[in-house]
């Protein structure tokens, strides 16, 4: 099921960051999650009383557009289709909220996510120069829910 993050779900949090993202493609810390939970949308994917992947969305208040912040599912769960269901959720939650537009970063060699992203028909639309630490590019998708 997915439901709101709370405070006690941060240790897994933790665990599925730290081992998706590095320093160089900017993981996020406690104190990150902490103020994500309480001020955003962090929404995560539960089986059997695991914390098994997350999304987080950032919406602000005069904006059309919602900002897939952070999506991450832990490496044992992999490739059964919880990411696929994150993102839809987050679609559910867009018009919800009736916001028309979802937007994303990504490490231009992040194969995987690109994947991920082209798969539920979010285009390519810019491409930061030096985005991340290590200075690699980020590409820039968005994907428009209607008009
Ligand atoms: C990217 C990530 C979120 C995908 O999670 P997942 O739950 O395994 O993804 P799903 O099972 O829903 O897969 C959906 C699609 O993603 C793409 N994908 C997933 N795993 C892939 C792989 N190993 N190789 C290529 N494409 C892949 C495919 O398009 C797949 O569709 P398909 O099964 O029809 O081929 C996961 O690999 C992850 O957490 N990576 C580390 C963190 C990260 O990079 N997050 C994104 C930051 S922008």
């Amino acid at each position: 099921m997915i439901r709101l993050a709370n405070l006690k779900d941060l240790e897994s949090l933790l665990d599925i960051e730290n081992k998706s993202f590095d320093d160089n493609s900017f993981a996020m810390s406690r104190q990150n999650f902490i103020y994500h939970i309480k001020k955003n949308t962090l929404f995560v994917y539960e089986e059997k009383s695991l914390v098994c992947g997350y999304i987080l969305l950032l919406l602000r208040k005069n904006s059309k557009k919602i900002r897939v912040y952070s999506l991450a599912v832990d490496k044992s769960f992999m490739g059964l289709g919880i990411a696929s269901k994150l993102l839809k959720k987050s679609f559910l939650y867009a018009l919800e909220n009736s916001k028309n537009l979802i937007r994303l970063e990504v490490k231009i060699n992040n194969t995987k996510a690109i994947n991920l992203y082209k798969k539920y028909d979010f285009l390519h639309i810019k491409t930061l120069k030096s985005y991340y630490p290590d200075k690699s590019d980020a590409f820039v998708m968005q994907k428009v829910l209607f008009s």
